[in-house]
Protein backbone atom coordinates (compact mmCIF):
# COMPACT_ATOMS: atom_id res chain seq x y z
CA UNK A 1 0.00 0.00 0.00
CA UNK A 2 1.01 3.35 -0.73
CA UNK A 3 0.14 6.60 0.96
CA UNK A 4 0.06 9.87 -1.18
CA UNK A 5 -0.41 13.33 0.78
CA UNK A 6 -0.75 16.71 -0.61
CA UNK A 7 0.28 19.70 1.74
CA UNK A 8 -0.63 23.37 0.87
CA UNK A 9 1.43 26.44 1.37
CA UNK A 10 0.10 29.07 3.61
CA UNK A 11 0.58 32.67 4.20
CA UNK A 12 0.18 33.72 8.48
CA UNK A 13 -0.21 37.06 9.90
CA UNK A 14 -1.93 38.76 6.58
CA UNK A 15 -0.43 42.12 8.32
CA UNK A 16 -2.75 42.58 11.51
CA UNK A 17 -3.15 38.56 12.51
CA UNK A 18 0.17 38.48 14.06
CA UNK A 19 0.04 34.82 15.33
CA UNK A 20 -3.17 34.38 14.50
CA UNK A 21 -4.10 34.53 11.22
CA UNK A 22 -2.87 32.25 8.23
CA UNK A 23 -4.32 31.50 4.16
CA UNK A 24 -3.82 28.59 2.32
CA UNK A 25 -2.40 29.28 -0.63
CA UNK A 26 -2.30 27.00 -4.00
CA UNK A 27 1.40 25.74 -3.91
CA UNK A 28 1.43 22.09 -2.52
CA UNK A 29 4.37 19.92 -1.68
CA UNK A 30 3.54 16.04 -2.49
CA UNK A 31 5.33 12.93 -0.72
CA UNK A 32 4.38 9.18 -1.47
CA UNK A 33 4.78 6.92 1.55
CA UNK A 34 5.74 3.16 1.48
CA UNK A 35 6.38 0.48 4.34
CA UNK A 36 9.24 -1.48 2.52
CA UNK A 37 11.22 -4.80 4.08
CA UNK A 38 14.36 -3.65 4.83
CA UNK A 39 13.64 -2.99 8.58
CA UNK A 40 14.16 0.33 10.42
CA UNK A 41 15.87 1.56 7.30
CA UNK A 42 14.66 5.29 6.03
CA UNK A 43 14.89 6.25 2.90
CA UNK A 44 13.83 9.92 2.04
CA UNK A 45 14.16 11.23 -1.70
CA UNK A 46 13.76 14.69 -2.61
CA UNK A 47 12.58 16.53 -5.69
CA UNK A 48 12.51 20.31 -6.20
CA UNK A 49 12.61 22.63 -3.23
CA UNK A 50 15.30 22.01 -1.14
CA UNK A 51 16.91 19.02 -2.95
CA UNK A 52 20.43 20.39 -2.44
CA UNK A 53 19.67 21.41 1.77
CA UNK A 54 17.18 18.25 2.78
CA UNK A 55 18.65 15.22 4.35
CA UNK A 56 17.85 12.07 2.60
CA UNK A 57 17.89 9.74 5.43
CA UNK A 58 15.37 9.76 8.26
CA UNK A 59 17.40 13.18 10.04
CA UNK A 60 14.52 14.67 7.30
CA UNK A 61 11.96 16.78 9.29
CA UNK A 62 8.51 14.16 7.26
CA UNK A 63 10.79 11.31 8.00
CA UNK A 64 10.97 12.28 11.87
CA UNK A 65 7.69 13.53 11.94
CA UNK A 66 6.02 10.12 10.52
CA UNK A 67 8.62 8.37 13.19
CA UNK A 68 6.80 10.47 15.62
CA UNK A 69 3.14 9.15 14.63
CA UNK A 70 4.79 5.61 14.95
CA UNK A 71 5.93 6.26 18.07
CA UNK A 72 2.57 7.57 19.48
CA UNK A 73 0.45 5.03 18.31
CA UNK A 74 2.99 2.26 20.13
CA UNK A 75 3.95 1.03 17.00
CA UNK A 76 7.67 0.05 15.70
CA UNK A 77 8.29 1.54 12.60
CA UNK A 78 9.31 -0.95 9.61
CA UNK A 79 11.26 0.39 7.22
CA UNK A 80 9.92 3.04 5.08
CA UNK A 81 10.40 4.64 2.04
CA UNK A 82 9.05 8.40 1.74
CA UNK A 83 8.85 10.16 -1.94
CA UNK A 84 8.91 13.97 -1.92
CA UNK A 85 8.44 16.34 -4.33
CA UNK A 86 8.42 19.77 -2.68
CA UNK A 87 6.96 22.93 -4.25
CA UNK A 88 7.34 25.21 -1.05
CA UNK A 89 10.71 26.98 -1.06
CA UNK A 90 12.20 26.48 2.14
CA UNK A 91 12.63 29.31 4.50
CA UNK A 92 10.50 31.62 2.78
CA UNK A 93 7.55 32.58 5.13
CA UNK A 94 5.38 30.65 3.02
CA UNK A 95 5.34 27.42 5.91
CA UNK A 96 7.26 25.06 4.49
CA UNK A 97 8.23 23.62 7.74
CA UNK A 98 4.65 23.16 8.75
CA UNK A 99 3.90 21.29 5.93
CA UNK A 100 6.97 18.98 6.24
CA UNK A 101 5.26 17.86 9.80
CA UNK A 102 1.90 17.59 8.54
CA UNK A 103 3.28 15.11 5.37
CA UNK A 104 5.16 13.20 7.50
CA UNK A 105 2.28 13.10 10.23
CA UNK A 106 -0.60 12.50 7.78
CA UNK A 107 1.89 9.72 5.72
CA UNK A 108 2.39 7.63 8.80
CA UNK A 109 -0.82 7.98 9.67
CA UNK A 110 -2.47 6.89 6.94
CA UNK A 111 -0.23 3.89 6.40
CA UNK A 112 -1.14 2.94 9.95
CA UNK A 113 -4.50 2.65 9.24
CA UNK A 114 -5.53 6.40 10.60
CA UNK A 115 -5.34 5.28 14.42
CA UNK A 116 -5.34 9.67 14.68
CA UNK A 117 -7.77 12.03 13.86
CA UNK A 118 -7.37 14.79 11.46
CA UNK A 119 -7.97 16.76 14.54
CA UNK A 120 -5.62 14.80 16.82
CA UNK A 121 -3.16 15.21 13.85
CA UNK A 122 -3.72 18.95 13.81
CA UNK A 123 -3.19 19.55 17.55
CA UNK A 124 0.13 17.32 17.13
CA UNK A 125 1.53 19.24 14.28
CA UNK A 126 0.61 22.53 16.24
CA UNK A 127 2.26 21.57 19.43
CA UNK A 128 5.28 20.19 17.31
CA UNK A 129 5.60 22.85 15.00
CA UNK A 130 4.50 25.91 17.61
CA UNK A 131 2.97 27.86 15.02
CA UNK A 132 -0.76 27.19 14.24
CA UNK A 133 -1.37 29.98 12.12
CA UNK A 134 1.09 27.87 9.48
CA UNK A 135 -0.21 24.53 10.70
CA UNK A 136 -3.94 25.15 10.53
CA UNK A 137 -4.42 26.60 7.52
CA UNK A 138 -2.70 23.92 5.89
CA UNK A 139 -4.62 21.02 7.46
CA UNK A 140 -8.35 23.02 7.24
CA UNK A 141 -7.76 25.20 3.91
CA UNK A 142 -8.97 28.58 3.52
CA UNK A 143 -8.81 31.66 5.97
CA UNK A 144 -7.85 30.12 9.24
CA UNK A 145 -7.51 32.08 12.80
CA UNK A 146 -6.40 30.47 15.57
CA UNK A 147 -6.47 30.72 19.43
CA UNK A 148 -4.43 29.18 22.43
CA UNK A 149 -6.64 28.65 25.36
CA UNK A 150 -5.02 26.69 28.50
CA UNK A 151 -3.30 25.44 26.44
CA UNK A 152 -5.28 23.96 23.72
CA UNK A 153 -5.81 25.31 20.07
CA UNK A 154 -8.88 26.07 18.75
CA UNK A 155 -8.92 26.49 14.54
CA UNK A 156 -11.79 27.77 12.61
CA UNK A 157 -12.01 28.33 9.16
CA UNK A 158 -13.77 31.37 8.17
CA UNK A 159 -15.64 32.33 5.38
CA UNK A 160 -14.51 33.44 2.21
CA UNK A 161 -16.50 35.06 -0.38
CA UNK A 162 -16.13 32.15 -2.85
CA UNK A 163 -18.18 34.17 -5.94
CA UNK A 164 -16.04 36.73 -6.00
CA UNK A 165 -13.68 34.03 -7.43
CA UNK A 166 -10.07 33.26 -5.64
CA UNK A 167 -7.98 36.50 -4.58
CA UNK A 168 -4.50 36.51 -6.63
CA UNK A 169 -1.12 36.56 -5.06
CA UNK A 170 1.77 37.39 -5.88
CA UNK A 171 4.58 36.05 -3.28
CA UNK A 172 8.01 37.71 -4.11
CA UNK A 173 10.65 35.96 -2.74
CA UNK A 174 14.18 37.93 -2.01
CA UNK A 175 17.34 36.10 -1.70
CA UNK A 176 18.09 36.84 1.63
CA UNK A 177 18.03 34.41 5.16
CA UNK A 178 15.59 35.26 7.73
CA UNK A 179 14.98 32.72 9.75
CA UNK A 180 11.66 32.87 11.95
CA UNK A 181 13.60 32.39 15.20
CA UNK A 182 15.38 35.51 14.24
CA UNK A 183 12.76 37.68 13.30
CA UNK A 184 10.76 36.60 16.60
CA UNK A 185 13.90 37.20 18.48
CA UNK A 186 13.58 40.93 17.07
CA UNK A 187 10.38 41.92 18.60
CA UNK A 188 9.82 43.20 21.56
CA UNK A 189 8.10 41.65 24.47
CA UNK A 190 5.18 44.19 26.03
CA UNK A 191 3.94 46.44 23.16
CA UNK A 192 1.89 50.45 23.85
CA UNK A 193 -1.82 49.98 23.95
CA UNK A 194 -2.32 52.32 20.97
CA UNK A 195 -0.29 49.25 18.95
CA UNK A 196 -2.61 46.52 20.03
CA UNK A 197 -5.64 48.27 19.39
CA UNK A 198 -4.24 49.28 15.68
CA UNK A 199 -3.81 45.81 14.97
CA UNK A 200 -7.30 44.37 16.84
CA UNK A 201 -9.10 47.16 14.88
CA UNK A 202 -7.38 46.19 11.63
CA UNK A 203 -7.55 42.14 12.00
CA UNK A 204 -11.38 42.50 12.01
CA UNK A 205 -11.68 43.96 8.47
CA UNK A 206 -9.13 42.27 7.21
CA UNK A 207 -11.26 38.89 7.64
CA UNK A 208 -14.12 41.01 6.77
CA UNK A 209 -12.33 42.20 3.36
CA UNK A 210 -11.67 38.49 2.34
CA UNK A 211 -15.22 37.14 3.69
CA UNK A 212 -16.82 40.04 0.86
CA UNK A 213 -13.85 40.35 -1.64
CA UNK A 214 -13.60 43.89 -0.68
CA UNK A 215 -10.06 44.43 -2.11
CA UNK A 216 -10.57 47.75 -1.15
CA UNK A 217 -10.87 47.63 2.52
CA UNK A 218 -8.21 45.00 2.13
CA UNK A 219 -5.63 47.38 1.30
CA UNK A 220 -6.76 49.51 3.99
CA UNK A 221 -7.17 47.35 7.06
CA UNK A 222 -3.79 44.97 5.85
CA UNK A 223 -1.37 47.31 8.34
CA UNK A 224 0.40 46.46 11.26
CA UNK A 225 2.03 47.29 14.24
CA UNK A 226 3.21 44.58 15.95
CA UNK A 227 6.34 43.03 13.66
CA UNK A 228 6.41 44.32 10.59
CA UNK A 229 7.88 47.65 11.92
CA UNK A 230 10.74 45.71 13.43
CA UNK A 231 11.05 43.36 10.48
CA UNK A 232 10.58 45.35 7.03
CA UNK A 233 14.19 47.58 7.78
CA UNK A 234 16.16 43.91 8.31
CA UNK A 235 15.40 42.61 5.01
CA UNK A 236 17.37 45.18 2.62
CA UNK A 237 14.90 46.48 -0.17
CA UNK A 238 11.52 45.33 1.45
CA UNK A 239 9.98 49.04 2.79
CA UNK A 240 10.44 49.84 -1.00
CA UNK A 241 9.04 46.74 -2.00
CA UNK A 242 5.94 47.07 -0.20
CA UNK A 243 5.69 50.66 -1.33
CA UNK A 244 6.54 49.44 -5.21
CA UNK A 245 3.64 46.35 -5.31
CA UNK A 246 0.75 49.36 -3.48
CA UNK A 247 2.07 51.85 -6.09
CA UNK A 248 2.06 49.12 -9.13
CA UNK A 249 -1.73 48.24 -8.31
CA UNK A 250 -1.60 45.76 -5.95
CA UNK A 251 -4.63 46.20 -3.29
CA UNK A 252 -2.49 45.40 0.12
CA UNK A 253 0.82 44.25 0.24
CA UNK A 254 2.10 42.50 3.16
CA UNK A 255 4.93 40.12 4.80
CA UNK A 256 4.70 36.46 4.50
CA UNK A 257 4.74 35.08 8.12
CA UNK A 258 7.51 36.12 9.40
CA UNK A 259 9.30 37.01 5.84
CA UNK A 260 11.84 37.19 3.85
CA UNK A 261 9.09 37.12 1.13
CA UNK A 262 6.22 39.75 0.87
CA UNK A 263 2.78 38.95 -0.36
CA UNK A 264 0.61 41.05 -2.51
CA UNK A 265 -2.95 40.99 -3.02
CA UNK A 266 -4.78 41.75 -6.13
CA UNK A 267 -7.94 40.98 -7.75
CA UNK A 268 -5.98 38.94 -10.73
CA UNK A 269 -2.96 38.55 -11.99
CA UNK A 270 -0.67 41.62 -13.21
CA UNK A 271 3.01 40.83 -13.20
CA UNK A 272 3.54 44.60 -12.99
CA UNK A 273 2.80 43.78 -9.39
CA UNK A 274 5.89 41.10 -9.02
CA UNK A 275 8.06 43.29 -11.33
CA UNK A 276 7.56 46.46 -9.85
CA UNK A 277 8.75 44.42 -6.12
CA UNK A 278 11.66 43.07 -7.90
CA UNK A 279 13.09 46.04 -9.16
CA UNK A 280 13.09 47.63 -5.57
CA UNK A 281 14.73 44.58 -4.07
CA UNK A 282 17.16 44.89 -7.07
CA UNK A 283 18.19 48.33 -5.86
CA UNK A 284 19.11 47.03 -2.85
CA UNK A 285 20.81 44.23 -4.79
CA UNK A 286 18.88 41.12 -3.97
CA UNK A 287 17.18 38.87 -6.30
CA UNK A 288 14.05 37.61 -6.03
CA UNK A 289 11.93 34.90 -6.84
CA UNK A 290 8.12 35.69 -7.82
CA UNK A 291 5.43 33.03 -7.51
CA UNK A 292 1.94 33.60 -9.12
CA UNK A 293 -0.44 32.14 -6.55
CA UNK A 294 -3.93 31.56 -6.03
CA UNK A 295 -5.37 31.23 -2.84
CA UNK A 296 -7.17 27.37 -1.70
CA UNK A 297 -9.91 26.56 -0.38
CA UNK A 298 -9.08 23.05 0.39
CA UNK A 299 -6.69 21.39 2.84
CA UNK A 300 -4.22 18.50 2.91
CA UNK A 301 -5.16 16.07 1.40
CA UNK A 302 -4.40 12.06 1.89
CA UNK A 303 -4.97 9.40 -0.23
CA UNK A 304 -4.42 5.62 -0.93
CA UNK A 305 -2.64 4.84 -4.19
CA UNK A 306 -2.45 1.05 -3.86
N1 LIG B 1 3.34 34.15 13.03
C1 LIG B 1 4.72 33.76 12.95
C2 LIG B 1 5.61 34.98 13.01
C3 LIG B 1 5.07 33.10 11.67
O1 LIG B 1 5.28 35.98 12.38
O2 LIG B 1 6.64 34.93 13.68
C4 LIG B 1 4.52 31.75 11.53
O3 LIG B 1 5.26 31.19 10.50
Amino acid sequence: MKIHVKVPATTANLGPGFDALGLTLNLWNEAEFQCTDDSDQIAVSVQGEGIEKLPQNEENAIAQAALMIYDLAGKSCPGLRIECLNRIPLGSGMGSSSAAMLTGMLGANGLLGNPFTDEEILKLAIETEGHPDNVAPAMLGGLVASIVHNERVFSMRLPTKANHGPIHATVVLPDFEFPTQTARALLPKTVERSEAIFNLSRVVLVTEALRTGNMELLGIAMKDSLHQPYRLPLIPGAIDALKAGKDAGASAVALSGAGPSLIAFSPKEDPVIGAAMEAAFATADLDVRIFELGTSYEGAEVTIVG
